[in-house]
């Protein structure tokens, strides 16, 4: 949720105060994106990117002024560390700044900069600010959870006056050549280069100064003086004016540590398309930002904000950021991790470059130069060279650790609007959903359940039992989610901001006073998560015995988290702003929502001793790391067809930045979508990985029971479809969990040798469950044209047509309004549970069906995971995985992982399973051979048994299949078919 809207309430007394604000400040009437900086009015934005210029208009002749100095150089135990020492104009000024490169065992590579004069806390702060002096240095604590051992086996292979060559990694296989004047590393794998750091002595490091005090007001004095004087036009890279503070929009940043900006030049050598960088509504593959036709003017943002109404197609920045930026080129996908939480942009341009000038233009490359520049903090950048998306996914996922695996209810469909108004309210459209056989598993409350918006209360009078809702949606295994926020309402008798303000757990403004900001409950007070004593309070609010009217299945929706203060700068908090240990908002703004998204997922582990269940939360903001959190939403979208576009690429970019578990507001949050609309949303919805309807305080009720026939019928289809394939989905979540993949997939990820996907952002694989879907996002569209990657063969998922399809080019399949174009790639087995319930949990002891499509050489994998969805149990073995194969016309069902069946005795939840079957397998693609088989032979447990087999022959463009029926196989035992 969220957003300005002119009607509803909390917004009466916000756009008084701002009314009032925009007479006083401003002339004209803003457009929304005017309400967020340009890079030229971020000042270390723009003097770094003046500094790439001056450097590039330099050509040749730029002399970077940062050298390593050869007398400090050592080389240990996978650790290269030396000082960099930075020339400067100031006389006398001795800038060091100690650099490490760290081999890591994973294969990653860890550049690390500090500055020693602030390392030493040897500065003086402006103003009587009682903010740190060091460079930040926690966001390490924050983003990392593993993966930092050091890899002893690095070791020297050239070394001289000039540099050091080290070679590390698989076989010994990457290489890092630290050069040393200008500091610059060149990443090669297997003897050529793919990434360069500082190749084009962009690398700038804001070093301490003192504030000098320029006699200028002399000049201000009269109108003439201004003109005698002519100030020089100073170079905008050495522009002085935003060092120690900086206005905009109203708002005056005191900087009390001066400039302090990080930024580098990432190039990677034959790598013509980037990825990554969430959130941005744009392409996946990222553009230029330095003009040109078809690209952007503006750098890529992450200064994770409340963009109210959000513009596509833009490099602005969102709620979330992730500085984890993969690149690919033919068979080879490397990537960096710029671990830094200030803000960030980041600069794109593709460069041609010829290598041999008399064969223009045939054996020329391209390489995409990045150039990262962050506010404040350490220059911290992992480095991964690959060579497969898998790789770097899971290298990335040791680091930052990978998705949570989620309760199984999670991935089912959650209601959701602003409002449910009452608790009967919730009851009726959970009658409903019934009544209509519509399934779903969760419904939720947007801020107006609670007491004038103060969490943790309920309005007396809309919400008189909340127990008697929850018991309710208890009855057929569904859920409740609640909006807690970080804004905590600073008014008198409520006891949670007489906490906070009382031991001492709100963030602090500049002055060291708690700040007060506007949000949704007027005057306001931030918790400051940073601090593990407000983490442990936080809990204790959760505890069912003090948030009065929860049950066990409430769950926590935590928005607002960027943070979002209405009346500070940027719709946030001042940068000057103090959190726990000092550090200052600047330093850790875009880590600030996970910190919140933490102490809620804290919260819901011990709501209760002995209670040992999944949290589920879902946040607006987060970071690297988040995704070991819960779900995200990609904000306040519309109810427009191009919102539903953007949407998958948006989804698509953050689950290969390691966030998988993501979503768009089905339907559109702002407006009504016509029925058509959002039909198709439902349709799409249905494979994001977070699957949620909402809708905005002033859009009319959209449950999909609303919807006219034929629409109602249509998006029902589309929910039983998810809900049918919730095994597959699962299966697919645990492998995010396992090793970082993306729950939904790429072309480029799935298949790093077709180049011919690599822009390709419309369409994605389900797991690897062999499924390609295409959402249709244009209005009245009846077909839809299918990428297809390989030469494997294509069979439309509804009516087994084989589809004429051809590696690298498109397919038209039909796409009536009442179908989804999903494709079954040829190879694969997925799991799927055919009859409809009305939830999850109802289906939990459900028979199986197996899909089986058999690819071009007769052959198909596949994998079902399951656990009891719910508690921690699979941490002690208490899970089923396994591997189905279709070899030489058997078909066995083994165990996937060493693991399984080694739990030391079965958990409840594995007794009630014990019998779970598979009832059905559907092989697609059968051979005609089969014609007149009507049984097969089962072996499982010792025993064999005839079981039913019909076969139905190939007729126009569908295939042939064979159903095998009332199979009874077991799905936690080992079985075989034997079709020959
Ligand atoms: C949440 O933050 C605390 C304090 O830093 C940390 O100990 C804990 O591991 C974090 N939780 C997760 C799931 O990352």
């Amino acid at each position: 949720m969220r957003g300005c809207s002119p009607l509803s309430s909390p917004w009466t007394a916000y756009l008084c105060l701002l009314s009032v604000l925009c007479l006083l400040f401003t002339p004209a009437v803003m457009v929304k994106e005017n309400d967020f900086k340009k890079c030229h009015q971020s000042g270390f934005c723009k003097r770094n990117r003046a500094y790439a210029d001056h450097a590039v208009a330099q050509g040749a002749s730029w002399q970077p002024p940062y050298a390593i100095t050869s007398d400090k150089v050592a080389f240990k135990d996978g650790q290269f560390q030396a000082n960099i020492l930075k020339t400067t104009d100031d006389q006398g000024a001795v800038v060091n700044l100690p650099v490490t490169v760290s081999f890591l065992k994973s294969g990653a590579a860890r550049v690390t900069v500090d500055e020693e004069r602030r390392q030493m806390k040897d500065i003086q702060l402006r103003h009587e600010s009682g903010a740190r002096r060091e460079r930040y240095n926690e966001a390490e604590k924050w983003a990392v959870v593993g993966g930092l051992a050091l890899d002893k086996d690095a070791k020297v292979a050239h070394e001289s006056k000039t540099g050091m060559t080290i070679k590390y990694g698989p076989d010994l296989s990457f290489e890092a050549e630290i050069k040393y004047e200008p500091f610059a590393v060149d990443f090669k794998r297997d003897g050529t280069s793919h990434i360069k750091l500082n190749d084009r002595g962009l690398f700038n490091m804001e070093h301490w100064r003192p504030k000098t005090e320029k006699a200028e007001p002399e000049k201000k004095e009269g109108e003439e003086g201004d003109k005698q004087e002519e100030p020089k036009e100073v170079p905008a890279h050495l522009d002085e004016s935003t060092w120690w503070d900086e206005s905009f929009g109203g708002n005056t940043d005191t900087k009390p540590r001066g400039p302090e900006s990080v930024a580098l030049d990432i190039s990677f050598q034959g790598y013509e398309h980037v990825y990554g960088i969430p959130e941005h509504a744009g392409p996946l593959s990222l553009k230029e930002t330095r003009g040109g036709e078809g690209n952007y003017n503006e750098p890529y943002r992450l200064y994770n904000a409340d963009v109210f109404e959000y513009i596509l197609d833009s490099p602005m920045t969102l709620y979330g950021a992730i500085p984890f930026m993969q690149a690919q080129r033919k068979d080879s996908t490397v990537g960096v991790f710029w671990l830094n939480g200030a803000e960030t942009w980041i600069d794109i341009v593709k460069a041609k470059e010829s290598k041999n000038p008399l064969a223009l233009g045939l054996s020329t490359k391209t390489n995409t130069h990045t150039h990262w520049i962050s506010e404040s903090g350490l220059l911290d950048v992992f480095v991964f060279l690959g060579p497969t998306p898998q790789e770097i996914s899971k290298t990335y996922g040791e680091l930052t650790g990978t998705t949570a695996m989620p309760a199984e209810f999670a991935l089912g469909y959650h209601q959701c609007r602003w409002n449910y108004v009452s608790d009967d309210d919730v009851k009726e459209v959970d009658r409903k959903m019934d009544k209509f056989k519509i399934p779903y598993d969760v419904i939720w409350l947007d801020i107006e359940y609670t007491d004038e918006k103060k969490y943790f209360t309920w309005d007396p009078n809309m919400f008189k039992d909340p127990i008697s809702m929850g018991k309710q949606l208890d009855e057929h295994g569904r859920k409740l989610v609640a909006i807690i926020d970080p804004h905590i309402k600073n008014t008198g008798s409520y006891p949670v901001i007489d906490e906070l303000k009382s031991k001492g757990l709100a963030v602090k403004n500049n002055k060291g006073s708690y700040f007060d900001g506007w949000c949704w409950p007027g005057s306001s007070m931030w918790i400051d998560a940073f601090n593990p004593t407000a983490i442990k309070w936080w809990t204790s609010l959760f505890k069912y015995d003090s948030f009065k009217g929860t049950m066990e299945n409430t769950y926590i929706w935590n928005d607002m988290n960027e943070p979002s203060v209405f009346n500070g700068p940027e719709v946030t908090m001042p940068k000057d702003n103090l959190h726990h240990d000092d550090w200052e908002h600047r330093d850790l703004h875009n880590i600030n929502g996970m910190t919140f998204h933490n102490a809620t997922f804290e919260a819901l582990l011990s709501r209760k001793k002995g209670e040992l269940r999944r949290p589920f939360v879902l946040t607006r903001s987060f970071y690297a790391g988040s995704q070991r959190l819960g779900a995200m939403w990609t904000g306040d979208n519309q109810a427009s067809w191009e919102h539903l576009g953007a949407a998958v690429p948006m989804i698509l970019a953050q689950g290969i930045a390691g966030f998988p578990f993501a979503g768009a507001d089905v339907g559109g949050f702002f407006g009504n979508p016509e029925l058509e609309l959002q039909s198709r949303w439902y349709q799409a919805g249905a494979f994001y990985p977070f699957f949620r309807g909402h809708a905005h305080i002033d859009a009319r009720r959209r449950e999909p029971y609303m919807a006219a026939e034929p629409y109602r019928s249509i998006i029902t289809s589309a929910l039983r479809l998810r809900y049918s394939l919730m095994p597959s989905w699962y299966t697919a979540f645990f492998h995010a969990n396992q090793d970082g993949s993306p729950i939904i997939r790429p072309m480029y990820w799935t298949h790093p040798g077709e180049e011919s996907g690599f822009a390709v952002d419309d369409q994605f694989f389900v797991g690897s469950t062999g499924l390609l879907v295409k959402p249709v996002v244009e209005k009245e569209k009846v077909a839809a044209d299918v990428y297809i990657p390989d030469d494997q063969v294509y069979y439309d998922y509804f009516t087994y047509n084989k589809l004429n399809t051809h590696k690298g080019k498109m397919v038209t399949v039909d796409a009536p309004l009442e179908s989804i174009p999903i494709l079954m790639r040829g190879g694969h087995i997925f799991p799927r549970r055919d009859t409809p319930r009305r939830s999850t949990q109802l289906m939990k002891y459900d028979d199986y069906t197996l899909v089986v499509v058999l690819g071009k050489d007769l052959a198909a994998k596949g994998e079902l995971y399951v656990d009891d969805g719910d508690s921690f149990d699979y941490q002690k073995g208490q899970y089923i995985h396994r591997t189905f194969e279709f070899h030489q016309l058997l078909l066995t069902s083994s165990p996937a992982s060493t693991h399984e069946g080694k739990a030391l005795r079965e958990g409840d939840w594995m007794k009630r399973f014990h019998d779970v079957s598979f009832d059905k397998i559907i092989i697609v693609g059968a051979p005609s051979s089969w014609e007149g088989k009507t049984e097969v032979e089962v072996k499982s447990e010792g025993q064999t048994h005839k079981v039913p087999l019909q076969f139905t022959k190939a007729e126009g463009g569908r295939a042939a299949f064979a159903t095998v029926g009332r199979l009874g196989a077991r799905v936690g035992a080992d079985w075989e078919i034997d079709f020959a």
